[in-house]
């Protein structure tokens, strides 16, 4: 039994110096120290033996045991330690190696535009509120005077999602969503997506956007309209510009207007922005219409208001002399990139 236990502590000593991986030594601990192992059978067989001989053996046996268990750490740690040696060696940075090229991307030129209307309302006073994409067909149309038979409501102009929900085809419902919820004095603005169902051309984009504007106080008149948005044309445009008032027709506010920029690139002699006409409309407004005011519970003995809406990608078209919207929605960077 001695010469076994040598024999064993020679085998896995050989076998150890061979190792080259953790399994390698594994399979030596197993073969050796695991349940059916080698020493492990020796000293199961002991039980044979006189008491002398068993205390004789059995030192011999767990000195064996313990070297095997201090070769088999000392290779294990070896192991280890050339694994990581060769991982570091894998992983080693080259400082010199030139850097990947990092592509920062840029504000979109309709959120640049949405920052600067924005800023300019910021200054005047209004707050920024919002409203959701998908919307009532109540607030949309109806809470808007915009009556069942009104043109607006052709189902070929809007995406409707279903009898009582659609897309916005307009951030005017962000007006009603206002009055029901806030009471005046009230002066906010909302710049928000819109869809409508149109065909893209240079001119139409089924999805565009909108910064909706809403006033509501004691003694406001038609002169706050035109004082506020003659001084937004002069903050966006440049301080020469001037404005012009053309009545107009929407369902939700009366008397309804649009207003005209002198052109910005000529100055208003006529140019290729301007159609040759020196004037540019901009957008559409309104004293509110009675009717809306009360959809909001608001007094209208006491209160009026007036509100606006302007299409964002016109303004960066016309400002950017950008000649088909599409080209806002194509993402190509060496367009979008431009407006940085
Ligand atoms: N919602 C109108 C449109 O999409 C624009 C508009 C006109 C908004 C007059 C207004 C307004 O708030 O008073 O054409």
């Amino acid at each position: 039994m001695k010469e076994s236990l040598q024999q064993i502590l020679n085998e896995a000593r050989e076998r150890l110096e061979a190792a080259t991986s953790l399994k390698d030594t594994e399979e030596v601990r197993i073969k050796i120290l695991g349940k059916k192992g080698d020493l492990t059978s020796i000293l199961k067989s002991m039980g044979g033996l006189s008491p002398e001989e068993r205390k004789e053996l059995g030192m011999e046996a767990n000195t064996v045991k313990a070297q095997v268990e201090q070769m088999l750490k000392n290779t294990q740690e070896q192991l280890k330690a050339a694994a990581q040696e060769a991982r570091f060696k894998a992983e080693k940075i080259d400082v010199t190696e030139p850097g990947k090229e990092f592509h920062l991307g840029t504000e979109h030129p309709v959120t640049i535009t949405i920052n600067e209307i924005s800023e300019v309302f910021k200054s005047m006073g209004f707050t920024l509120t919002e409203g959701p994409e998908i919307e009532t067909v109540y607030n949309n149309f109806d809470a808007l005077n915009a009556g069942p038979d009104h043109p607006a409501r052709d189902w070929t102009d809007t995406f409707y999602i279903n009898d009582q929900v659609l897309l916005r085809t307009q951030t005017s419902p962000v007006q009603v969503r206002t009055l029901q919820s806030m009471k005046p004095p009230i002066r906010v603005f909302a710049p928000g997506r819109c869809f409508r169902c149109d065909t893209p051309d240079a001119t139409h984009s089924p999805m565009f956007h909108q910064v909706e504007g809403l006033v509501v106080d004691e003694g406001i008149t038609m002169a706050d309209l035109k004082g506020v948005l003659d001084t937004f044309a002069k903050k966006m445009f440049g301080s020469e510009t001037r404005t012009k008032f053309r009545p107009h027709h929407f369902p939700f506010t009366e008397p309804s207007a649009e207003m005209d920029v002198s052109c910005f690139k000529c100055g208003g002699r006529g140019c290729r922005v301007c159609k040759g006409s020196g004037w540019i409309e901009i957008l559409g407004c309104g004293m509110v219409h009675p009717s809306v005011l009360k959809v909001g519970g608001i007094d209208t003995e006491k209160y009026t208001g007036f509100a606006f809406g302007l299409g964002v990608e016109r303004v960066a078209m016309l400002k950017h002399e950008i000649d088909d919207i599409r080209l806002l929605y194509e993402n190509d960077m060496r367009f979008i990139e431009q407006f940085k």
